[in-house]
């Protein structure tokens, strides 16, 4: 017998995830604002949608069997939304992330089967030691597997192109104006601009980018700066290499985002919309209001809050983390934070 509202398994709940007004940064903004909320997807994560495309994928074109190897180099979304997958077909999940990850992630990962191997966060991307090229010697030597690599598997962008940015597009009714995103491995900004602007050319897309990557000065000048490079907290956005899946003609602008100003923009979007969300969505919404100058009040803006909160209470959301990182230990940062959800109550 079978129910007719059954799902066959998990993975039958990806995508499809709500547009959520967010009453407040609208209010600020002066126009309005709808988060994406892609912590709705099963393994809290956007990575959902193009960890499953990118399976279904391989397996239909025959390059992964029964008991293959399924290998990744993740900040921990993708690595979760393979570690879902491996559970439930049988797969081997091998993923080598960095120092950066939080303990909350890896032990999901672990708790989901994953082997988790933790390369340093300072490696460059061509040290043996660094996580992407352990990923491929161990995919060089593990017959019947596929290493994912999101950075450079157009797999990344079809991923959102085929969901994310149709699943935009109808929930605006046609009227979107601005799409903004993080830029990580650049396949959720890439895929759905793709998308969005093919429905209507005039959608302004906005990347969000952190201080420490390369990607800003790679959009504006066309220069791989290594001098740029430094390292910080917001897990997700930005990157030190410049991936093949980020499509920059289809981004309009980037914006950089420091880690007190997008770690604190999380905390309060938790205290006014309700809406917890990791490092990456507190960027997000810190770059809107770099923003503001770009938006009418006629304007209908979607931002993607990539992953859920949940996977940072002992970070982003443990204060004690943040005091140590100097994130909330100055007077300034803290009068701040209290003028920002004072504001934001009084509406300005
Ligand atoms: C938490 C988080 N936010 C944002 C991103 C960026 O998304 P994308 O890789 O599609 O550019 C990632 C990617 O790793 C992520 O893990």
């Amino acid at each position: 017998m079978r129910l007719k509202e059954e799902r066959e398994n998990i993975l039958q709940t990806v995508g499809d995830t709500p547009i959520i007004f967010l009453k407040d940064v609208s209010k600020v903004l002066k126009t309005r604002v709808y988060a994406k909320v892609e912590a709705f997807n099963p393994g809290h994560s956007a990575k959902d949608r193009i960890a499953l495309y990118a399976v279904n994928k391989a397996e239909e074109e025959g390059r992964i069997t029964e008991g293959g190897t399924i290998i990744e180099s993740t900040s921990g979304n993708t690595g979760r939304s393979l570690a879902m997958i491996c559970a439930l077909r049988g797969y081997k999940c091998v993923l080598f992330s960095t120092t950066k990850i939080s303990f909350e992630k890896q032990a999901i990962l672990k708790a989901l089967g994953a082997e988790v191997h933790i390369c340093p966060a300072s490696a460059k991307s061509t040290d043996p030691e660094s996580y992407y090229t352990r990923a491929q010697a161990y995919h060089d030597r593990t017959p019947n597997s596929i290493y994912v690599n999101q950075y450079y598997n157009d797999c990344n962008i079809e991923g959102h192109y085929y969901s994310t940015g149709p699943e935009i597009w109808r929930q605006t009714e046609g009227k979107l104006t601005h799409y903004v995103a993080c830029v990580g491995s650049g396949g959720t900004i890439s895929g759905t601009a793709k998308f969005l602007k093919e429905q209507n050319k005039d959608v302004k897309v906005f990347g969000v980018d952190a201080f420490g990557s390369v990607l800003t000065k790679f959009h504006e000048e066309g220069v791989f700066d290594e001098s740029q490079i430094r390292p910080y907290k917001l897990d997700g956005v930005g990157k030190n290499i410049i991936p093949g899946t980020v499509l920059f003609d289809r981004i309009d602008k980037f914006y950089q985002v420091n880690d007190a100003e997008g770690l604190q923009r999380a905390r309060t979007l938790a205290r006014t919309e309700a809406i917890l969300t990791g490092p990456s969505g507190g960027a997000a919404i810190e770059a809107l209001y770099q923003m503001k100058g770009e938006f009418k009040p006629t304007d209908c803006v979607v931002v993607v809050l990539p992953d859920h909160g949940t996977g940072y209470l002992s970070t982003l959301y443990n204060d004690e983390w943040m005091s140590s990182n100097g994130f909330l230990n100055t007077e300034e940062d803290q009068v701040e934070l209290v003028e920002n959800l004072n504001g934001l109550k009084q509406g300005y």
